[in-house]
């Protein structure tokens, strides 16, 4: 039975991304007595959150529209006032950017914890008698033990009992993918939650109830809940790697890797899901935890753990590397002025995020070598591209000189195949999936090309539009001669 002092009134979510969002969107929707405000320093995302046109909303989620127009303003509210925000409410949500350290101890390695340490000063700073935070952001496991201790020292001080700030920290980790995060909000496998504190733990079990199935709830302790999700993560990743492997070797031998998948993903105990061969994964998670875990592995001497998990990130790099490489080769092994079109830039379909998308690194290889990139994305903006290039070029110590001149932003698949040689499908939007390749050639400039890295072009119609098709782990019709030359 749900007592009604255990109900939680005022959600104040700090981070406006594309976790904080659509969380907070299904919440507040689920939850009509419950406000819920989310919070941002960044003005033009919550402008954008708050666009009377709600195809103006920062981020691109199916189904998101629907649901932020029931509850904007009602009972969801975005703004830039974080203090007041935090101060109103009894629980709040920890939601901020965690990317990977870029420099110092643990650069590309640990996450950079600037934003949660900032935000859990800030929550010290502002909340008022008993509050909840509840770690929301992915985070590397006993982050919620800084942000207890920031916490706890501001109870310290707490001069009078009228003053008095109290706080309990839960763990709440977001396993929704991008693309589906509206439905994976709405129909969970699990709903996780870390902690000690019973009430608070109980506080937060209601909100979810709303809609999700006790049984679907898990209580854990906090370092449970957050060693969950990175090993969550690490074995989804871990999947991917796996299939892509396969496709190599699927490409040396002959076998199909689309076959394969199946054949193997029959075995209910492997299960048919995330056995897509592709260009490697993408998104700000995989990448980031699983070097999270590397990085806690090393720093408790278990350097056995750490290099397994560390392969699976190699591979990854690796499968986004011979597929740059196998255009060099077949485009004579030489790319100078020759123009590439991209289709897709974001790491995956239905969403506009570009953070660790395979087309950042295949891109910046092909523009290395010479080549000219004509990029369609149906959702993503020419500054996502800019900035991701930029990113990758400062990292990796890449010359930047002309780095704008050598690629441009189409806004249709045929602007962007016009006199190319070559066609790079790096995204499995649908609409890339319902090309008409007799139109395309004839922009093409032959011999042309056609590198379907995500399995998704029909090949009996791609090469009777006369163009060379290669398709990840596939066999390619040179192989048997290969083969046999390699055997005598
Ligand atoms: C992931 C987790 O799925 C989610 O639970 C967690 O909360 C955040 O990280 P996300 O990164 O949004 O979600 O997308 P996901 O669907 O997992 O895809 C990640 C990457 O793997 C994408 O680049 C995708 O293209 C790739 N992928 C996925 C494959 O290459 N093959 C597959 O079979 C599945
Ligand atoms: P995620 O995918 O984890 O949601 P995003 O980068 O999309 O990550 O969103 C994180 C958001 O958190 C950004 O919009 C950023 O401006 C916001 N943010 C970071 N630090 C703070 C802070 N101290 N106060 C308020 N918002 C913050």
């Amino acid at each position: 039975m749900i007592r009604k002092n255990n109900l939680v009134k005022n959600i104040c979510c700090v981070g406006a991304g594309y976790v904080g969002g659509p969380t907070m969107a299904v919440i507040a929707d689920k939850c009509p007595d419950i406000k819920v405000s989310v919070v941002d320093i960044n003005e033009e995302r919550i402008k954008a959150w708050n666009d009377e046109n709600l195809d103006n909303l920062p981020i691109y989620e199916p189904g998101l529209v629907e649901v932020v127009k029931r509850s904007r303003n009602r009972n969801l509210f975005f703004g830039t006032n974080v203090d007041d925000s935090i101060e109103n409410a009894d629980m709040v949500f920890i939601s901020v950017n965690t990317p990977i350290k870029s420099s110092g101890l643990g650069a590309f390695q640990a996450s950079d914890l600037r934003w949660v340490e900032v935000c859990a000063r800030r929550i010290g700073a502002a909340a008022k008698g008993h509050t909840i935070v509840v770690e929301k952001s992915t985070l590397p496991v006993r982050t919620a033990e800084i942000i207890k201790e920031i916490l706890e020292a501001k109870t310290k001080s707490s001069r009078n009992d009228e003053d008095k700030k109290t706080f309990s920290v839960l763990s709440n980790p977001e396993f929704l993918a991008e693309g589906t995060a509206v439905n994976d909000l709405l129909n969970p496998d699990r709903v996780l939650i870390g902690g000690e504190d019973e009430l608070a733990i109980e506080k937060l079990k209601n909100i979810y109830s709303k809609w999700v199935t006790n049984n679907k709830i898990l209580c854990t302790s906090l370092w449970s809940s957050e060693l969950s999700k990175l090993t969550a993560n690490a074995f989804l990743a871990q999947r991917i790697s796996s299939i892509n492997s396969i496709s190599a070797i699927c490409e040396a031998t002959g076998a199909n890797i689309t076959e394969v998948a199946k054949a193997v993903g029959l075995d209910s105990r492997i299960g048919n899901k995330f056995l897509n061969a592709g260009p490697g994964f993408g998104g700000s998670c995989f990448k980031k935890d699983i070097l999270n875990l590397v990085y806690l592995c090393r720093y408790f001497d278990l350097d056995e753990v750490a290099n397994y998990w560390e392969q699976i990130v190699q591979i990854n790099n690796w499968q986004q590397t011979r597929i740059y490489e196998k255009i060099v080769e077949k485009l004579f092994r030489n790319l100078s002025g020759k123009r590439i079109a991209i289709l897709g830039f974001a790491f995956k379909a239905n969403t506009n995020d570009t953070r660790e998308s395979p087309a950042i690194q295949i891109a910046s290889n092909l523009l290395e070598e010479g080549s000219i990139l004509q990029i369609h994305d149906p959702k993503v903006s020419k500054d996502q591209i800019s900035n991701s290039l930029e990113v990758y070029h400062d990292n990796n110590k890449l010359d930047k000189s002309n780095l704008n001149d050598n690629w441009i932003l189409k806004d249709t698949i045929e602007d962007a195949v016009i006199n190319t040689d070559a066609v790079l499908i790096l995204t499995e939007w649908d609409i890339y999936r319902e090309i008409n390749w007799v139109r395309i050639s004839k922009l093409m400039r032959p011999p042309s090309w056609v590198f379907d890295t995500r399995l998704i072009t029909n090949p009996q119609k791609v090469r009777d539009a006369g163009l060379n098709l290669w398709r990840l782990g596939e066999k390619e019709n040179d192989i048997d001669n290969k083969f046999n030359s390699s055997k005598s």
